[in-house]
């Protein structure tokens, strides 16, 4: 089975799935491709250096997002994925893509859903004075951030917390959970019935 996954940055979730795909236990399939719209992300670098193809596609010369969503769904479907993977990539993705890859495409999003959709997520929480704030992971629809949810991890807020401290606790959780989930769909555990996620046949 085939992975191929989206980036815009540091890529430290592209690792994680990398380093999954190096372990005993393996990913259920390959990392065919890692593609960026960002040609200075990091991300491409953990590719290169583990011998995944790494491809860039900047959004620069396209007039409009369909252009660019369209030129983006040629050259993954190049790769022949099974699965499409979201790991810090910053751009909103339009509904013929979306749609293109319905039910085997998955987002990891620093909040706990439907808490703080889209950016900041981390400031908002230390903001709202939350005492808790977490991930999730979810299939992708058109609603942004807003797809059926596979699975969250909570963390604490703690007193003296801030956006970086926070994050960097959200993001152990992101390492550990994002390489079970992918591993869950590419061994054919994890499916998308209509609009509700199962995992053996069971409902999430
Ligand atoms: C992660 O926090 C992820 O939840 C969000 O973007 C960030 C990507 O980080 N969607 P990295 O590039 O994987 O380090």
């Amino acid at each position: 089975r085939r992975l191929v996954v989206l980036i815009s940055g540091n890529g430290s979730n592209l690792q994680a799935l990398l380093d999954a795909q190096q372990s005993e236990e393996g990913l259920g399939g390959q990392i065919v491709a890692v593609v960026s719209d960002q040609a200075d992300a990091y991300g491409l670098e953990r590719a290169r250096q583990a011998g995944v193809a790494a491809e860039v596609l900047p959004a620069g010369t396209y007039t409009s997002r369909e252009d660019y969503d369209q030129a983006l769904i040629r050259l993954i479907d190049d790769y022949q994925p099974d699965l499409l993977v979201l790991a810090g990539f910053m751009r909103i993705l339009s509904p013929a893509f979306v749609l293109r890859y319905h039910g085997r495409l998955l987002n990891i999003h620093p909040s706990l859903l439907p808490k703080y959709k889209g950016l900041h997520t981390h400031r908002r929480a230390l903001e709202a004075g939350d005492n808790e704030h977490g991930v999730s992971i979810h299939f992708v629809t058109e609603e942004l951030d807003g797809g059926p949810l596979v699975i969250q991890a909570k963390v604490p807020v703690e007193v003296d917390d801030d956006e970086k401290t926070l994050a960097r606790r959200v993001q152990v959780k992101e390492h550990l959970l994002y390489p079970i989930v992918v591993r869950w769909f590419l061994q054919g555990r994890l499916q998308l019935q209509g609009d509700q996620p199962q995992l053996d046949g069971q409902p999430l």
